[in-house]
């Protein structure tokens, strides 16, 4: 990687200056510093405490606060402005809905009221939303909020198992969906997959009581008894109802997203009110310095963090209008993204290096055509960018005039924690670096034993600091919040708390991060967490299975994808049908972006004489690379059929 800056406009210098003055002022102190940050929202009670860290890692912020995200997402805007678009919605097969703040507040108020005196559900309450790209999600997001229930939203591209695997875990009473949405041209009947987890929900010990499903498609379906369309639940509801938004204890639970990690169980990722909502709302602030007349659009799914933090509570606390694409970003053709962003003058993108490099692999006539000269910020999220295609970003699309705002941050962290913050003072960039951490956070790169590494020296990046966009724990498991965040790098006994990320990183000699990937067994397929022990209790329920490894395969346009070595039963033959078998119940288990690249059948799997798998040799043997140690393995000829079989698939 180039490890050169690039130097910017004028207006931006001497941008490094600056911005350190103002880091080292916030992390001098904190408390002083967030509780500065915290004021600039509306709150209905201040806080006694800024950070209770009697338990750690059980940081607690803004105790005895009180608020409501909607208070800040909406209300605030009060009456002016009120005629502000909200979001431009673009379905993807055309269809266009222009929300404005006003709509928004009166949609969200009227499904607050039907949650509350309809379905009876109130605070503490968890909801799960399955649904598409379409406005009814920001509007339950915001509704639930308003009530004080717990929102889980369930990316709609997941399986039916993976969501009844959520709504257990989350004791979920009460399903949003709709009946189906355009993906590519297709249809895809998402109520039918709602039912079906419902159903397995069941099995599995949970009731959901009501599915509330959103006419999308208008697709010609017959509704069950527990089942109701939303526009008949709203013919109940008054026009022009107010509900109240509750009132929240900034160190209550705000909302639940899942995530992978390395055992086969999602983490239920627990968000607070106070904290989040004052993180997301400075976060936003610097990363895309909002100017009246923006038009923002972040191209990720509100089923990500990304989309929570970025398509919803950001934007709207910002007032922002922003354009929401339901779509595929290559269909009817590549040039989709570039039209929408030169039709609406878009000013600000945000996107996911996986996405760029699709669409620079179309090549560059689908750009050309566009006027693209609206745009003055982008940024990425989600996996390391490549110096090229950080540079075709750079040129390409921002006409090399927009600065790129890498932004490196977790489901966990709740906004950026490293990245350009050209809302204080933008510093000079490197192509693949997100630069320095953010006001407030205070990073480091740690060797194997916990001292620090030297500048240009592989390590593990942490956070010394607690922050208000931290999780504030895994629903249901306290005991793996500790384990899987704290255990690594903190010394208990001396009260030294620092956060694990389970990244690699380097710091260079300006100080700017380098995160190198992941440094657990979770893959990042398109930018998305999947966890390879999740794929492998996936292959594993198949009856030919005996045992399965997946790694990740190097890809072009994905970064990586899954890659599975199985092996079979006595009695059992490899076969195409296998093949397409294993790759079904992936499928459904967990959901197509999980589906792997290859499947490969192998007699054995290289183990350690302990029996742990050595996916390290799978791994080095698809990258072509030397395999490195392998005393501790058990049998060697298993590496031998590897590299036969490897070979022979690729
Ligand atoms: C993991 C978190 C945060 C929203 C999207 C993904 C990787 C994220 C960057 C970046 C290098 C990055 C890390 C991180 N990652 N952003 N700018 N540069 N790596 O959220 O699914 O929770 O994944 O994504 O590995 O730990 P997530």
């Amino acid at each position: 990687m180039s490890q050169e800056a690039l130097p910017f406009e004028e207006r931006y210098w001497p941008g490094l200056g600056a911005y350190q003055d103002y880091y080292r002022r916030s992390v001098e102190d904190i408390e002083e510093f967030w509780a500065e940050r915290a004021r600039e929202l509306v709150w209905t009670r201040t806080w006694d405490r800024v950070l209770n860290s009697e338990n750690p890692p059980f940081y607690r912020w803004f105790e005895g606060g009180r608020t409501n995200i909607n208070l800040n997402a909406l209300e605030r805007h009060g009456s002016h402005g009120r005629g502000r678009v909200a979001y431009y919605w673009i379905g993807e097969d055309g269809t266009r809905r222009v929300i404005s703040y006003d709509d928004l507040a009166r949609y969200v108020n009227r499904v607050a009221y039907l949650l509350r005196e309809t379905l009876g559900m109130g605070k503490g309450d968890t909801i799960t939303l399955y649904l598409p790209m379409i406005p009814e999600l920001p509007v339950f997001m915001l509704a639930a909020a308003r009530i004080g229930a717990i929102h889980s939203v369930v990316f709609s591209g997941f399986s039916s198992g993976a969501l009844a695997d959520r709504i257990v875990d989350a004791n979920s009473r009460i399903l949003v969906t709709a009946d189906g949405f355009p993906r590519r041209g297709r249809t895809i009947n998402l109520v039918e997959r709602a039912r079906e987890a419902v159903a397995r929900a069941k099995e599995l010990g949970v009731e959901v009581e009501k599915i509330v499903v959103v006419r999308r498609l208008g697709l010609g379906i017959e509704l069950g008894k527990r089942e109701a369309w939303l526009d008949d639940l709203l013919r109940e509801v008054p026009d022009k109802v107010y509900v109240k938004p509750m009132e929240m204890e900034s160190t209550d639970v705000f909302f639940i997203l899942y995530t992978s990690g390395t055992t086969g169980k999602p983490k239920g990722i627990m968000h607070g009110v106070g904290g989040y909502m004052t993180y997301v709302y400075n976060v936003f602030k610097w990363n895309w310095d909002p100017r009246p007349g923006d038009v923002y659009w972040c191209a990720a799914d509100i089923g990500w963090i990304t989309g929570h933090t970025y398509i919803v509570y950001g934007p709207l606390m910002h007032g922002m209008t922003s354009i929401m694409y339901e779509g595929a970003p290559d269909y009817p053709d590549p040039g989709r993204i570039w039209s929408i962003v030169g039709e609406y003058g878009v000013t600000t993108f945000y996107t996911s290096p996986t996405l760029l490099r699709l669409l620079r692999k179309y090549g560059d006539q689908w750009v050309e055509g566009h006027d693209l000269s609206s745009l003055r910020l982008l940024g990425t999220v989600g996996e390391p960018i490549n110096p090229d295609v950080w540079k075709w970003y750079y040129e390409k699309i921002g006409g090399s005039s927009a600065p790129i705002v890498d932004t490196w941050w977790q489901t966990e962290t709740g906004a950026a924690m490293i990245s350009p913050a050209p809302g204080i003072s933008l510093v000079p960039l490197k192509p693949g670096s997100a630069t320095l951490p953010l006001p407030g956070i205070v990073a480091d790169v740690l060797r194997d034993d916990g001292s620090r590494a030297e500048p240009g020296e592989k390590g593990y990046l942490v956070i010394r600091r607690p922050w208000p966009g931290m999780l504030m724990g895994i629903w249901g498991d306290p005991e793996r919040y500790v384990e899987t965040y704290w255990r690594r790098f903190s010394d208990p006994d001396n009260n030294v708390w620092i956060y694990y990320p389970a990244d690699y990183a380097v710091i260079d000699r300006d100080g700017y991060f380098w995160v190198l990937g992941r440094a657990d067994e979770v893959l990042k397929v398109a930018g998305h967490r999947i966890g390879t022990i999740e794929l492998e209790d996936a292959i594993l329920t198949h009856p030919a299975v005996s045992e399965a490894a997946v790694v990740g395969a190097p890809d072009p346009v994905k970064g990586e994808v899954p890659l599975a070595v199985v092996t079979l039963k006595e009695g059992y033959e490899p076969s195409e049908e296998l093949e397409k078998e294993i790759r079904e119940r992936v499928r459904s288990l967990v959901g197509p972006i999980a589906e792997p690249k290859k499947i490969v059948f192998a007699t054995k799997l290289p183990k350690t004489r302990s029996g742990k798998i050595m996916r390290r040799i799978i791994i080095s043997l698809i990258q072509g690379r030397p395999i490195g140690d392998t005393s501790t393995l058990e049998d060697p000829s298993a590496v031998e059929e590897l590299k036969r079989v490897l070979g022979a698939s690729s």
